[in-house]
């Protein structure tokens, strides 16, 4: 089925209170289009936030596996969110730079007149297993690794670019621009097709080590480097705010844009994790674990991503498990019919009785893998399970499990990054899903670390928001308006780790064991699709 038809969606506000009065002059902008939502933020010259406007929205799917976006939805919650942040008294006129961030991978394809072409593939996305395979036949498994850093994941860009190149090849014949999701609302504000680093890593097109585009790569697989656009660091100015871009948002016409950076690059410059050392969790729609690194690892062998950081001269391990506040997401959306209460309220009441459960969630262990899964399975074709229901089972412990069953992936994530030398003494976490202290426990119980939870205002669009200070000149580090040392550390609690060992065995044990299972079941679909 081609969804290219779908109705864009229709972006839904949610309403963020005033931070503090506002401001005049300078602030920077820093936007996050992240796959539930659209952020933006407005720091001071010390870095602290000033306000913060969120617009949600919602992808489809219009494909078990599949994950799509209008990226007209994005654009459109980027004027939403400026539109209210302005109406609560917001000077756009003090904006002095903007910073750009976003879910990465996500493919844009645009026309030579900047046209949106088809939906965007999201970076959730699964249908692209045979043009990962393609992929790896062609460069070869260890040369992939050698000129990218990676192994060909359904999830990244140059899987979906081949794939749109088959089957939608009348929007390839047409298409003069490839973009991922930030680099699009950079388009709309400024004209320019400009990318940075850290999201062009997440391309598999990029020489991650020399920080240039791979064009070994790009032209053994045919893609026309033209197509690509231009690339600088993250800190870097790429353009200024358009005539139409100002029209628009209502931002001053020569306002600089700085590169930006993907949304896990810049949660981790917003949490002050520049340098080796420190390791940050972001629980947004997936959950990623991730470590600074200060030159390119020594051994890649494609378990973890490596990928650049976005500020130059730095690089980062991470992993990631692709639906992490996406697997409450769904439980929620599952269960909305039957709640007392929506919204964030219904993600407090699924976290209430999950309370009332005990640990190992009465012996339900739940998979994570709604969307196949990336750390540390690399198997689009993995799908969700809850596993060892009984008749005693009630929803406490269903929705237990949805936590535990996150955080074990996550244990996972962080034994490979401790396997490539990864250390650090706690975790900095962001993202909505750690704000509930049950769901942070039950992390730090599985995993063994201890967790700082950031304060609000502090995830992906605060970092790009630095990046544009650090691009005007207004911040000189990094690490501006950071107080790590007060913040309290949530850590393991003994006896809730000791209750989480053997579940967790039982979940290292439940993916080799199905692998089989999921692997016919994804051939018997793609017969079925094929017949169609
Ligand atoms: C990272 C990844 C996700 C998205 C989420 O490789 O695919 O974390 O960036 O927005």
């Amino acid at each position: 089925m081609d969804s290219r038809g779908s109705t864009p969606m229709v972006p839904q506000r949610a309403a963020v209170p005033v931070a503090s009065a506002p401001v005049a002059a300078p602030l920077l902008l820093g936007v996050d289009a992240g796959t539930s939502g659209l952020k933006a933020v407005l720091l001071d010259e010390a870095g602290r936030t000033v306000d913060e406007a969120t617009v949600s929205y919602q992808f489809l799917t219009p494909r078990p596996g599949w994950s799509e976006q209008d990226p007209e939805t994005w654009w459109q919650a980027f004027r939403d969110a400026l539109a209210i942040l302005w109406s609560r008294g917001n000077d756009p006129a003090a904006v002095v730079a903007v910073g750009v961030t976003g879910q990465m991978h996500s493919l844009v394809v645009l026309d030579s007149q900047g046209a949106v072409l088809c939906p965007s593939i999201l970076w959730s996305d699964q249908r692209t297993g045979e043009e990962c395979a393609e992929i790896t036949d062609r460069i070869g498994a260890e040369t992939l690794v050698e000129r990218t850093g990676n192994v060909a994941l359904a999830g990244f860009t140059a899987p979906k670019i081949l794939w749109i190149r088959r089957h939608w090849p009348e929007v390839y014949e047409r298409a003069a621009h490839l973009l991922v999701t930030k680099d699009y609302i950079r388009y709309r504000l400024t004209d320019d097709f400009v990318s940075e680093m850290s999201d062009a890593s997440g391309m598999l097109l990029l020489d991650v080590r020399r920080r240039a585009w791979a064009d070994d790569v790009i032209g053994e697989l045919g893609i026309d480097p033209a197509l690509l656009p231009r690339l600088v660091e993250g800190s870097d100015v790429t353009g200024d705010v358009s005539a139409a871009g100002a029209a628009w948002t209502g931002l001053t016409a020569g306002t600089p844009v700085v590169g930006g950076g993907g949304d896990n690059a810049t949660a981790a410059v917003g949490l002050g994790a520049v340098d080796p050392g420190i390791l940050t969790l972001t629980i947004g729609t997936s959950g990623v674990l991730f470590a600074p690194l200060d030159r390119y690892p020594s051994t890649v062998n494609g378990k973890l991503h490596v990928f650049c950081h976005a500020l130059p001269d730095r690089w980062h391990l991470s992993a990631v498990t692709i639906a992490a506040g996406g697997s409450m997401r769904w439980f929620r959306d599952l269960l909305a019919p039957l709640l007392p209460v929506n919204g964030d309220a219904a993600y407090e009441w699924i976290t209430d009785r999950a309370s009332h459960s005990t640990p190992g969630a009465g012996g339900v262990v739940y998979l994570p893998f709604l969307t196949g899964e990336r750390t540390p399975h690399a198997d689009p074709n993995a799908r969700g399970v809850f596993y060892g229901m009984h008749m005693g089972t009630n929803l406490d412990d269903i929705a237990r499990a949805v936590l535990e069953g996150v955080a074990f992936s996550q244990r996972q994530c962080l034994d490979l990054m401790r396997d490539a030398g990864a250390r650090a003494a706690v975790v900095r976490g962001s993202g909505g899903g750690l704000s509930r202290p049950l769901w942070r426990q039950i992390m730090a119980d599985t995993m063994g670390i201890g967790l700082q939870l950031a304060g609000p205002g502090m995830g992906s669009a605060r970092g790009a928001a630095v990046l544009a200070g650090l691009g005007v000149d207004i911040y000189a580090t990094p690490n501006v308006g950071m107080e790590w040392a007060a913040v309290p550390i949530q850590g393991p609690n003994p006896s809730g780790a000791e209750s989480l060992a053997a579940p967790y065995a039982l979940y290292t044990e439940l993916y080799p064991t199905l692998k089989p299972v999921f692997a016919a079941a994804a051939s018997r679909d793609s017969r079925a699709a094929a017949a169609e």
